[in-house]
């Protein structure tokens, strides 16, 4: 319930959005704006942001027409979520010096009034598992590997998975759990070292280097029995090469789609999709945030493999907001090696 007694001297830097990109995004769609940091009113916080999430689907929100969520509107702030500090609070459920996880959109400090708080999602966080542990195993990708590997995919013991975006945030996520529930766990990314990694010190069985081998003959080596559970993070024709090797009955999680986001051209969907048909499979869509009210049971889980060592949570963290146009498009060429964090301020 107090104020930092320099709150008035600060200035909040903001990146917002100046136009709609026409494939990759450029500098020119963005404009760099600041303007004073205000008090919170009653009922309400101010957070002074940490750590942004650099998302794929940030892509999406730049562009007009409908999605699962309204686009970011021209001249608004970026939407981002992330992770800060609180350093006013008009709140009693908020105290100056709690971390917490909220949608701050891409600025140093965020102002959530009362009204704005459930829309937020604003929660407290414990900083001693790792700030951006809080955007990535125990945050909205986490989130999304559990729910849609275990509530859509619904794995069992024994089954082959296979995850793409392997080495990213839903994918690390995704391949670990997997292997704790018993699964076969093949991954595909892009490059040797990421592949390596997600063998050698995630625990995958294999993975697939799309960039520089054959998908069809990794797959045919590395899953003799069929793809029971593909986790689809990238589309395209890796979508349809898996779609050729699927089993009896084998489940399709449509994650998304980052190998179509930038395209000028309209996505390209699966040709092979009547092997749903021969195999009696299911193709099916998921959004986390239908899951939010069940995160707290994600997250313990989550935390709880964290804690014991039998998970790891990799974050590629880039200094400096006001790097946010370049570092956003290392998620559109592969450059980022877990999942992609702007750290906006240390603690
Ligand atoms: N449905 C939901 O609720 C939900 C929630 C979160 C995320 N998602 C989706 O999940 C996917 C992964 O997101 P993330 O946050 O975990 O990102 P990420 O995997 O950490 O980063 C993106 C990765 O995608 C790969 N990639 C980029 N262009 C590609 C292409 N043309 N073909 C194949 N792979 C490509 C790159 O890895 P390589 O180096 O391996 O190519 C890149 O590192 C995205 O499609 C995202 O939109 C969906």
């Amino acid at each position: 319930m107090s104020a930092l007694p320099a709150l008035a001297e600060l200035t909040n830097h903001q990146i917002r959005l100046a136009s709609r990109p026409v494939g990759l995004p450029t500098r020119a769609n963005w404009n760099n704006t600041c303007e004073p940091v205000v008090e919170p009113g009653r009922g309400g916080v101010l957070v002074k942001t940490l750590c942004l999430s650099l998302d794929p689907a940030m892509r999406g929100w730049m562009n007009e027409g409908k999605s699962y969520i309204a686009p970011v509107e021209i001249g608004a702030v970026m939407r981002a979520g992330g992770v800060g500090r609180v350093i006013a609070s008009q709140n009693p459920a908020f105290a100056v010096g709690d971390h917490v996880s909220a949608g701050l959109d891409v600025q140093e400090y965020c102002l959530i009034p009362q009204e704005q708080l459930k829309r937020s999602g604003i929660f407290k966080i414990d900083p001693s598992l790792g700030l951006s542990t809080w955007l990535n195993v125990l945050g909205m990708p986490g989130m999304t590997g559990y729910f849609g590997l275990l509530d859509v995919g619904q794995p069992k013991p024994g089954e082959t998975v296979v995850v793409s975006g392997a080495a990213g945030a839903v994918g690390q996520t995704v391949g670990q759990l997997a292997k704790l529930k018993g699964c076969r766990v093949v991954g595909i990314a892009g490059g040797q070292a990421k592949c390596d990694w997600v063998v050698k010190e995630l625990g995958f069985d294999a993975c697939i280097d799309y960039k520089n081998t054959d998908v069809r003959a990794g797959l045919k080596e590395h899953c003799p029995q069929g793809v029971d559970i593909y986790f689809d993070n990238v589309g395209g024709d890796i979508l349809d090469m898996v779609l050729a090797k699927i089993s009896r009955g084998a489940r399709i999680i449509i994650c998304g789609a980052i190998s179509q986001y930038n395209n000028t051209t309209p996505v390209k969907g699966p040709a092979n999709y009547l092997s749903l048909l021969v195999n009696r499979a299911r193709m099916e869509g998921i959004v986390v945030f239908d899951y939010a009210e069940r995160y707290p049971q994600a997250i313990a889980e989550l935390a709880s493999y964290l804690l014991a060592g039998s998970m790891k949570s990799k974050e590629d963290v880039v200094v400096g907001l006001d790097t946010f146009p370049e570092t956003l498009l290392k998620l559109f060429n592969g450059e980022n090696f877990g999942k992609l964090v702007l750290q906006v301020a240390p603690d």
